[in-house]
């Protein structure tokens, strides 16, 4: 085979569909719990963290940047609803691409989804480290010490909390996708609940001038709001990767994928206006935990901002679990396919989850988190979800044209100009991050393609 021939060969669609029919992971999900993925992929630092670093760059507009943030993922989650729908695999938009733009790019997307999930989970997961440092000072005074709590370069030695955390999501998940579900759906609770506790005590102190003036900053902020709160939506997309374990994917994907980021979206719009409602926004400018600090201030009990806290933590904890879950799916589907060792495709016979896959994944990550500082890693994370993002726009428009007949359970409304409109939002927030975010991700796409022609190209499985 030339390598032309080998790196644009393609996986037709009906076999990835018999391969999902006849899979060896056990299907136990149901539209609850993959909406419960979903949202607990989402939902975590993004609103309690990077909120505080979007409001002093938007202004009150802050609500109207999580709007911009929010369309551009529809237009992306009404794309993965469809193909998730048709071709409801643990490969997500892996297979997606497998499928219409051959193996090269299908290994070029899922090297971007290792960026989405694998190196974004490492550093959420030091996000939960410093959550962890801010309870325990509130509650007894006392903080785990910088030698271990953060990653040589920032400061520390070995991020302790960070480990902490993806081992107990890696316990966890051992135990079978159902268990995990079940602890998700709990921490999804608590997470949804300590947001609407914190727009309850905020709404009653919000006052009308601070929103005025409401874009102090202009529409150049507002998009450079966008820009950053984008991340608090990446996440989306993970029930796409249980379409192996879901009981009826090709009805509940689509459904969860969209009904998570509708529930996500206007949370997030809640808490932004009652959060900017509630202290005027340029107070919030150096504040770490954004909230808590705004609880704190419209209330004379510390013990709220205490209980955000808390609430933080579990949110965080969820992340975690979630996306770790995911790439270990991902992972899985690659491996099936011969990309990557076949050890990752073993199934444990008693939980039914991939047991070596989730070991080295954890592993991986939890090393990642410890001992690398993440500060640009968490931006190549965005730039690394927008490409998969985007390809996953284009396999909708291919497939349209070239299987127009194949039944889908949904359908992109208005096609072909929301998919494009989906490729043009992706690249104009591609376009916008920075040049040492581009740098961290050539670096990456370089080791991927080493890697794909020095292994994957080798030892795929198709003929
Ligand atoms: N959207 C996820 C979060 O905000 C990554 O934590």
């Amino acid at each position: 085979m030339t390598l032309r021939a080998a790196t644009l060969r393609r996986k037709p669609v009906a076999d990835l569909v018999a391969e999902g029919d006849h899979g060896t992971l056990k299907r136990s999900l149901g539209l609850g719990q993959l909406t419960m993925l979903s949202i607990g992929a989402t939902l975590g630092s993004g609103i309690f963290v990077v909120l505080g670093e979007a409001v002093p760059v938007a202004g009150p507009a802050v609500v109207l940047s999580f709007v911009l943030a929010g369309v551009t993922a529809l237009f992306s989650a009404l794309s993965y609803a469809e193909l998730a729908g048709m071709i409801p695999l643990s490969g997500s938009s892996y297979s997606y691409t497998y499928a219409t733009l051959g193996e090269l790019v299908a290994w070029v997307c899922g090297w971007c989804l290792v960026l989405e999930y694998g190196v974004s989970v490492a550093s959420v997961a030091v996000g939960w480290g410093q959550y962890l440092n801010e309870l325990l000072r509130l509650a007894f005074g006392f903080a785990i010490p910088d030698a271990l709590s953060g990653p040589p370069g920032d400061g520390g030695v070995v991020n302790v909390p960070a480990i902490l955390v993806v081992v107990l999501a890696m316990v966890l998940l051992l135990s079978g996708a159902k268990e995990s579900a079940r602890a998700n759906a709990v921490m999804v609770v608590v997470k949804i609940g300590t947001l609407v506790l914190f727009c309850a005590i905020a709404f009653s102190a919000v006052q009308a001038k601070n929103f005025t003036p409401f874009l102090p900053l202009g529409l150049a902020g507002l998009s450079a709001g966008g820009a950053k709160l984008f991340f608090s939506y990446i996440g989306f997309d993970a029930a796409s990767t249980a379409g192996e374990e879901a009981e009826n994917p090709q009805r509940d994907l689509p459904r969860a994928i969209l009904l998570s980021l509708g529930i996500v979206t206007v949370l997030y719009c809640l808490v932004a206006v009652a959060a900017v409602g509630a202290l005027p926004w340029q107070r919030f400018d150096g504040q770490k935990a954004a909230l808590s600090h705004v609880l704190d201030v419209v209330s004379d009990n510390p013990f709220w901002a205490g209980l955000l806290a808390v609430g933080a933590i579990v949110a965080i904890s969820s992340v975690v679990l979630t996306v770790l879950y995911g790439q270990t799916r991902i992972l899985f589907a690659m491996s099936r396919d011969g990309l990557v060792p076949a050890a990752l495709s073993k199934v444990d016979a008693k939980s039914g989850s991939p047991r070596t896959n989730t070991l080295v994944v954890s592993a991986f990550v939890a090393v990642l988190a410890a001992f690398i500082p993440l500060g640009k890693l968490a931006d190549a994370t965005s730039i690394g979800t927008l490409f998969a993002f985007g390809l996953v726009n284009v396999a909708v428009l291919i497939l349209r044209r070239r299987q127009p007949d194949r039944p889908r359970t949904f359908r992109v409304p208005l096609s072909p100009v929301t998919p494009v409109l989906g490729v043009l939002c992706c690249a104009y927030m591609m376009l916008s991050l920075d040049g040492a975010t581009w740098l961290v991700f050539g670096a990456w796409m370089v080791l991927g393609l080493l890697i794909y022609f020095g292994y994957g190209i080798r030892k795929s499985r198709l003929a």
